[in-house]
């Protein structure tokens, strides 16, 4: 569990939503993982319907099978189970996407379509996340809030389109959609798959086991990160904020959380695991990573709803570290 609270307090505020609960899509994913034990710690374990389109068979609440490119289900689910929330994780990630793109782009619009349609029919409000990887190598170094987005992957261009989408619905058909840019995300809980910053997440659990971590990008590789608590949180504020204090930005706020090169994030794992191995063998998600920006800024989201991070460097690997000793890290099951 994180330590992380979602609030209540504005959870439904549209006028004639369908209901009080909150529908968790692609909940057993990185993000969905912590994300639900975060919304059942405030609304209790029965509001939080998670769903996936497979069944890992130990979650602790409701769970429901739910492929978001079926509309007709979504729109069974949310009507019999009273939802007025969707958290939107269904999504496939960027190294996958570019293996599969015509999947990438049916499940990131496809999928968000159905979504934002069903939202529009029952009255609900959507959070559906945005990422870097709406930015292009014209963003680089540093991407601004207002930085051109010329996306190379299609992973990219899906998350570019995402945004609009949510936006035109917000303007055109009143459908309370927000959304955050997240950076790479690093959780001790969920090793991620199919993304190009899964080996910020991939070493510890590697050094944990064996000593050793090959990445698959070069060591002067730096992009933007930060740890699952902060994306959280940054999602409980973003919910939270009265829509007065939102602006054109709503669909895709650029959020940092700290950015570090993979030779720097070995420098400081060494300083706990002194026998630490470290080697670089770049593949193709090489050529993504460098499509990205290697920073953010993010003085938007500080503006509107008050964002601040709360890692830096060797706070983010400590706690990695402990949490990866902590839980059963030997489970080679987690790896996906
Ligand atoms: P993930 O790949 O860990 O989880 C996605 C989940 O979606 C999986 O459990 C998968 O089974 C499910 N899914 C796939 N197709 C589906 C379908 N048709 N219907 C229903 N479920 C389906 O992804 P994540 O890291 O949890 O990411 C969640 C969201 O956050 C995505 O929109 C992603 O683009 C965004 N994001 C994630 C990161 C990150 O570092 N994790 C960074 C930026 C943005
Ligand atoms: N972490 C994600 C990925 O690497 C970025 O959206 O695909």
């Amino acid at each position: 569990m994180v330590g992380v609270e979602v609030s209540s307090a504005s959870c439904c505020d549209m006028p004639g939503h369908a209901g009080d609960n909150i529908l968790v899509t692609g909940a057993l994913g990185q993000i969905g993982t912590d994300l639900v034990s975060a919304l059942r710690k405030t609304h209790g374990t029965e509001t939080v319907i998670a769903t996936d389109i497979y069944d890992r068979g130990n979650t602790d609440g409701p769970f429901m099978i739910l492929d978001i490119l079926e509309i007709a289900e979504i729109n069974r689910l949310i009507r019999e189970n009273s939802i007025g929330t969707i958290y939107n994780l269904a999504a496939i990630l960027s190294a996958h996407g570019e293996k599969d793109p015509d999947l990438c782009e049916r499940v990131n619009l496809g999928g968000l379509q159905n979504i934002l349609d069903a939202s529009k029919e029952n009255r609900c409000r959507v959070f559906s996340p945005s990422s870097i990887a709406v930015f292009g190598p014209d963003s680089r170094p540093i991407a601004y809030q207002d930085s051109p987005t010329s996306p190379t992957t299609v992973y990219g261009k899906t998350k570019k389109k995402g945004e609009e989408m949510m936006l035109k619905y917000w303007r055109n058909e009143g459908v309370d959609t927000r959304g955050i840019r997240y950076p790479g995300l690093l959780s001790w809980k969920t090793i991620p798959t199919g993304g190009t910053t899964d080996y910020a997440v991939e070493v510890f659990h590697h050094i944990e086991n064996s000593g050793e971590y090959t990445y698959f990008v070069e060591e002067d590789t730096k992009l933007p990160m930060m740890m699952m608590e902060d994306a959280i949180r940054a999602t409980k504020l973003l919910m939270e904020a009265p829509q007065s204090k939102l602006s054109e930005y709503r669909t895709g706020y650029n959020v940092r959380g700290l950015s570090f090169t993979a030779k720097q994030l070995s420098d400081q794992i060494k300083r706990y695991r002194p026998q630490s191995k470290f080697t670089f063998t770049p593949d193709e998600r090489q050529l993504i990573a460098n499509s990205w920006p290697e920073d953010l800024e993010d003085s938007a989201a500080v503006s509107d709803w008050n964002w601040n991070s709360s890692f830096d460097l060797d706070r983010m690997v400590k706690t990695m570290l402990d949490g990866f000793s902590q839980s059963s890290s030997s489970d080679s099951s987690k790896i996906g």
